[in-house]
């Protein structure tokens, strides 16, 4: 592996299903596992924190029979607290969420730990890195969005590149004080031909909701658009 000092060594792909096929979503949970997916990314949007309406914890419990990988929750929803237990409940294995839309982010966090899940913080494309200040030992993950979050199929916004790398030294400081690891997920306009710049500027973790299930589905599931996204991340490899 080559990876250069800012490079994560690992990628995680997270395909969105908000770009699925709701009607089928047993199946099209399924094909992306079978395609190498990492993490199933489900986005809860509520009417309310951002415009715009999609699934709960019932479509969560439903889902969760059908793939062993984890369910990484993204709580797009004001307030959070009173969903983490349902989620949990439901299977999911991560759950994060957009700090100002909590009254108390370090609460928020330790529920989600008490409910046996990985927790996150999402950071949108206008909001400052230091909301990470004093909670950095109870991250499992940063979520940064390079969209404003709220709809799929949206532009990648290049902001988000020098914080990502902001981040990723963060992450590195942290880590060489003894801390945990923490992943970096970056989500919203990840596609084949920027995910090797994102993946430079330190992302460890890929959403993709469109790319994957928008691709031309020419093998009958979505093993190509996976692959393609894993190739053009790292292409020396
Ligand atoms: C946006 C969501 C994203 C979205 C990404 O609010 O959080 O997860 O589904 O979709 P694409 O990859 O199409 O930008
Ligand atoms: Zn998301």
């Amino acid at each position: 592996m080559t990876d250069s000092p800012a490079q994560a060594p690992v990628l995680r792909l997270a395909p969105s299903i908000l770009s699925a096929d709701f009607a089928r979503l047993g199946e099209e949970v399924r094909a992306i596992q079978t395609a190498g997916a990492d993490l199933v990314h489900f986005d809860v949007m509520d009417n309310h924190y951002v415009p715009n309406l999609t699934i709960g914890p019932l479509v969560c419990e439903a889902i969760r029979p059908h793939v062993t990988i984890p369910i990484d929750v993204h709580l797009m929803v004001e307030p959070v607290d009173a969903l983490i237990p349902l989620f949990a409940k439901a299977g999911a294995n991560i759950i994060t969420f957009h700090p100002e839309a909590s009254r108390h982010v370090d609460r928020t966090l330790q529920l989600i730990k008490e409910h046996g899940c990985r927790a996150g913080l999402v950071l949108n494309p206008a909001t400052t890195v230091d909301w990470l200040d004093h909670v950095m030992d109870k991250l499992d993950m940063i979520l940064l969005m390079s969209v404003n979050p709220g709809f799929g199929g949206q532009k990648f916004i290049p902001s988000t590149l020098g914080k990502l790398r902001a981040v990723r030294q963060r992450i590195a400081a942290h880590q060489a004080a003894g801390g945990q690891p923490i992943w970096l997920q970056v989500d919203g306009g990840v596609k084949v031909d920027n995910i090797h710049e994102i993946v430079r500027a330190g992302a460890d973790t890929c959403v993709a909701g469109s790319a994957v299930f928008g691709a031309p589905d020419a093998d009958g599931g979505y093993r190509t658009v996976i692959s393609a996204l894993r190739r053009a991340a790292h292409p020396t490899e």
